[in-house]
This record gives structure tokens, sequence and C-alpha cells, in this order.
């Protein structure tokens, strides 16, 4: 395949993602590790792709993504961002890579100057905060991650939907405005039940992002290998094989898009209650 040429005309930003929000059109992000792959997602008309850690799991082969490093994560994302010219490049931060603002900033500075990223990810609650308004200050666009965290595995025994009881939702849904208040620009919601990220995502002014949080959601997010059917292990319930029906990695992608936007995926066979 031939390397695109860089271009920033006609990047996907965070204002155009929110005036998507305001139009009620929804959009796609989809986890991508290399150059081919995310080629195909950029020319497929998905909108973020995610340089997630989930690469360590999918690329590495752990069982778990408390493995990945920074210099991971910042490989990864210059392969990607090399040629994305729509799709907005998000770099994960990884676990422990943002436990204290100076070194969130130094890290996030390195996906973002280094990775050619053009937003970051971080997961965790109300102890972040400091973290991400320090990022938003610097004019770095951040993406939230609240519900299911993977990067806490080893504290939560395993991986399961976040938000049945009262208390754990009522606290999501302040923790969700209040990274809002911080300067967060999206919030991902993973494995949340529909009706609680339904509450989030028309609670706030940023888009939502759901992985097992629902069709209300105002995006969705698959892991690429899900999407295309090649996941080892446990097949999670929120995911969709495309591939299954599609002629082409380009096909199934571009299938994937057209259904976030019409709002066919998730079904409800991919939520949780
Ligand atoms: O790392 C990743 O791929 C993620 C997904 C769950 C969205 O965070």
């Amino acid at each position: 395949m031939s390397t695109l040429p860089k271009d920033n005309t006609g990047k996907v930003t965070v204002t155009s993602l929110l005036k998507h929000k305001e139009a009620g059109e929804k959009f796609s992000m989809l986890t991508a590790y290399d150059a081919s792959f995310a080629a195909v997602a950029d020319q497929a008309g998905v909108d973020i792709v995610l340089v997630g850690d989930s690469l360590g799991m999918v690329v590495q082969g752990h069982d778990s993504t408390v493995p990945v490093k920074v210099d991971d994560i910042l490989y990864h994302t210059r392969c990607v961002s090399t040629v994305c010219r729509r799709a907005m490049v998000m770099a994960d931060m990884p676990f422990m890579s943002f436990r204290d603002v100076p070194l969130a900033l130094e890290n996030a500075t390195r996906f973002m100057q280094d990775g050619g990223a053009q937003a970051v990810k971080l997961e965790g609650g109300g102890h972040v905060l400091p973290v991400v308004e320090a990022l938003a200050k610097y004019g770095i666009p951040v993406c939230a991650h609240l519900g299911l965290q993977p990067q806490y595995v080893n504290k939560l025994g395993g991986y399961r939907v976040q938000g049945r009881d009262k208390a754990t939702a009522k606290r999501m849904l302040h923790e969700a405005r209040t990274m809002q208040d911080s300067g967060a620009d999206m919030l991902l919601l993973e494995c949340v039940p529909v009706e609680l990220a339904n509450e989030i995502t028309q609670s706030l002014i940023i888009p939502t992002i759901g992985i097992g949080a629902g069709a209300g959601c105002d995006a969705q997010v698959l892991v690429l290998y899900d999407l295309l059917g090649i996941s080892f292990g446990k097949i999670p319930k929120f995911a969709r094989n495309f591939l299954a029906e599609a002629g082409s990695i380009q096909a199934a992608i571009e299938a994937y898009v057209k259904a976030v936007k019409a709002g066919d995926f998730p079904a409800a066979e991919h939520t949780f209650n």
C-alpha cells in the first residue's frame, strides 16, 4: 500500500465532534495499531482511530492491558498517525503513565509531538480530575474513560459491568459531569447499563462514546479485531463480527460506520441492563 500524503485539511477535530452531538449525528471510533489497518479505517470513514492499550492483549498477547508501556503506545501511534488523513488519532495513556500531573503532561506531550496524536484517553474517576484539567489547560484534547476500566483488572478481579447498583451509578453520573467541568472533550463509557449510559449522555454537552453501553451514546467504539471476528478467548457480549457478512475488511469497517451512524449498532443483544 502506498503512503498517503499528510494533510490536515478536513481532519476530524473535537469541535467537529461536538457539532455532531449538537446535530444528533452519531460518529464512530475504532482501534488500530498499524499503518495498513489505520489507512483502511480512515478511508472507510471512521472518525477517531484509537491506539488503544488493548494492543497489549490483541497484538502483544498479554492477558491484560497492564504490561503496556508508554513506548509501545508511542510506537503504534506513530505508525497510525502517519497515514490517517481525516480521522482523529487518539493515544491511550497506559497503566501508571498519568499517575501525577507532571508525568501525564510529559507522556501526553510525547504522544502529541512524537506520536502525531490529536487527543489522548485516560481511565479513572475523580482522582484523575487534576490530570484532565492540566492536560486541557495546555491544549491537549482528552477523552475520559468511566465504567469498566481494564487497567484496574487486578483490583476488580475480572471484567464486569459497572454501575448496576444505585450508589455506583450516582457516583459515575457525578464523575461524568465533573470530567466535563474539568475540561474533558469526550467521555468513553465501557460496559455500563443502557439506562445509566443514556442518563449520562443526555446530561452532558460533550459526546459519549460507548462500548457495551447501548445505542443511546453519541458514538461507538470497537476493538478492530472484535469487528473482524479474530479475537481469541471469550468474545465480549458487546462485539459484533462485521466481516462475516462483508466481502472485504474495508467493506466490514464501512458497514460498522454505517450501522453506528444509523443507530443500528449496537443492538439490544450487545448491551447490558
Ligand atoms: O484500549 C482500548 O482498545 C479501549 C477500548 C475498550 C475502547 O480502551
